[in-house]
């Protein structure tokens, strides 16, 4: 079995590369993402293995099956760069639909006390001895309020670290359930101090956080997105905090993130005004898309796409197969 692997980066070799010995599955890696252009690479491959900023839409699958392409294997939870309705009956599509909520919860609350207890300035301040703490008033979380949208997997995890903290936890999601206070999305907008957001990304919930959305918060309000960037609208973003309406953002995850994040542009001039402006700002944490790098996940991510491959061998579908209906 071979697999073309793409976006390879070096911390995922060791794992894929262990699991996929073990069971007979070849990952021939490509640093380069899945486009109309690189899709010949696959050619002669069993399947194609991608992650989140790879394009999976209908140009991409048809050069698949062109290739001989039969399997998708998402190594990510989320599949919104894939084209589902298209994809059925020519490509059998799957994910790892959890592999590790604790570090994306986790990251979450990092970012989370290193925004409002300023560690990231004050990290910067001490290397030069400057051990002054102007500016570096933060606020306690215990009493405060926590707005989670999309209690899953994620958002149960983080809603407990929150309890940890002594805070209250109120929840949107549209399909609720579990013992969770929840509210309805304008009464969360207008009651969390701070917002967390662990909802999918589909076309209902593109730019849930707008500029109509950040007028109903509170002022002040902290928001936090490890989901997906286009749960936000960044300009929206951008003028919210430099009304001070938004008191801070802390976002591992960009709406145009495709075409910047994993990579290193340090020597560059970045062309993107909005996400200039807001690493620009002291009270914006951006994190590239970071939050599910731990060992931990990386394990649980090679072994489950590698069983699923092994199950679609053996019984041509897998558990955590993907079809429109998902
Ligand atoms: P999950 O499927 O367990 O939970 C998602 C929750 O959102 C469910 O409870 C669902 O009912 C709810 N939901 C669906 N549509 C909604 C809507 N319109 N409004 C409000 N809630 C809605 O997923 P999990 O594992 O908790 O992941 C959540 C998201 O986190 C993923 O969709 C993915 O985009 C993101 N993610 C980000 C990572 C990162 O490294 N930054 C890593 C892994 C996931």
């Amino acid at each position: 079995m071979e697999f073309a692997f793409f976006d390879a980066k070096s911390y995922d070799r060791p794992s894929f590369e262990k699991y996929g010995k073990e069971s007979g599955i070849t990952f021939k890696f490509y640093e380069t993402k899945l486009n109309e252009d690189t899709a010949k690479l696959a050619t002669g491959c069993d399947g194609v293995c991608v992650f989140v900023n790879d394009t999976v839409d209908a140009a991409v699958i048809d050069r698949l099956c062109d290739a001989g392409v039969k399997m998708v294997a998402l190594r990510c939870a989320g599949y919104n760069n894939v084209d589902l309705k298209y994809a059925k009956g020519k490509l059998i599509v799957f994910h790892v639909p959890a592999y590790s909520p604790y570090a994306v919860a986790e990251h979450a609350m990092a970012m989370l006390l290193t925004s409002i207890r300023r560690i990231h300035k004050a990290y910067i301040r001490t290397r030069d001895f400057n051990f002054s703490l102007n500016g570096f008033t933060g606020f306690d979380l215990h009493g405060k309020t926590m707005g989670i949208v999309g209690m899953g997997k994620i958002g149960r995890v983080f809603a407990q670290i929150c309890k940890g903290f002594g805070m209250k936890i109120i929840a949107y999601d549209k399909f609720p359930s579990g013992d969770y206070e929840f509210v309805e999305l304008g009464e969360l907008f207008k009651k969390a101090d701070i917002i967390s957001l662990h909802c999918p990304l589909t076309k209902e919930t593109d730019h849930m956080i707008d500029e109509t959305t950040i007028q109903k918060m509170k002022k002040g309000v902290v928001i936090i997105n490890t989901s997906r960037g286009a749960l936000i609208d960044a300009e929206a973003l951008l003028e919210g905090i430099k009304s001070r309406q938004v008191g801070a953002a802390c976002l591992d995850v960009y709406e145009e993130e495709s075409e910047l994040f994993f990579e290193d542009f340090s020597g560059h001039i970045i062309d993107d005004d909005i996400l200039a402006r807001l690493i620009s700002m002291p009270n914006v944490i951006v994190t590239s898309h970071q939050a599910f790098l731990t060992e931990e996940a990386l394990n649980n991510i090679a072994e489950t796409t590698v069983n699923n491959i092994l199950e679609v061998v053996k019984t041509g579908q897998s558990q955590n197969q993907l079809s429109v209906k998902d």
